[in-house]
């Protein structure tokens, strides 16, 4: 199946370069929340934010445009044995997508204010959704995340 999208956006991030995010100092639980940046929605697309004002959070579905190639066992940061790329949220997956909840702190027109930023600089935005309570989910299991979860909240 040959399947084509195209990017709604772009992200601006503090973080200018992969390089900018230091490894590990945005571990759990805070992590990026008070990293502020902004959603620039094509001129295109921009009629689609109607309404958009009346929600905290966003999900954010994103293309990691700067991961080259994927490993399907990847050492995540938080760990040191080989993990499935699939059990991670690693930018290098075989089609490279990310998936971000942000915070909504205000629109001027075509340009959300956000916080919870962990995208670089030039992000392609593929789609925005709406945060819903269908999204919280309780009684989790976070397989080999769970002990390092804990140790860090
Ligand atoms: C661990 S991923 C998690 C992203 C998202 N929250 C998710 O779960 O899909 C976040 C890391 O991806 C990397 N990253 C951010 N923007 C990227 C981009 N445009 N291309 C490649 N890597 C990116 C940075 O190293 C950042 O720390």
């Amino acid at each position: 199946m040959d399947i084509k999208l195209k990017p709604i956006g772009i992200v601006h991030s503090p973080f200018k370069r992969l390089e900018d995010i230091e490894p590990g100092k945005y571990a759990y639980p805070r992590g990026f929340n008070s990293i502020h940046g902004q959603l620039e929605i094509f001129e295109e697309y921009e009629a689609g934010l109607k309404d958009i004002e009346g929600f905290t959070h966003l999900v954010v579905i994103f293309v990691f445009h700067k991961a080259e190639g994927f490993k399907l066992h990847t050492k995540p940061l938080l760990d040191d044995t080989l993990r499935g790329v699939f059990s991670t949220r690693s930018p290098h997956r075989p089609n490279p997508i990310g998936v971000t909840v942000v915070n909504v702190r205000g629109r001027k027109g075509n340009i959300l204010e956000v916080s919870g930023v962990d995208m670089i600089e030039g992000t392609p935005i593929l789609d925005l959704k709406p945060y819903t309570p269908r999204d919280q989910k309780s009684s989790l299991r976070l397989g080999w995340l769970d002990d390092k979860m804990k140790k860090e909240s």
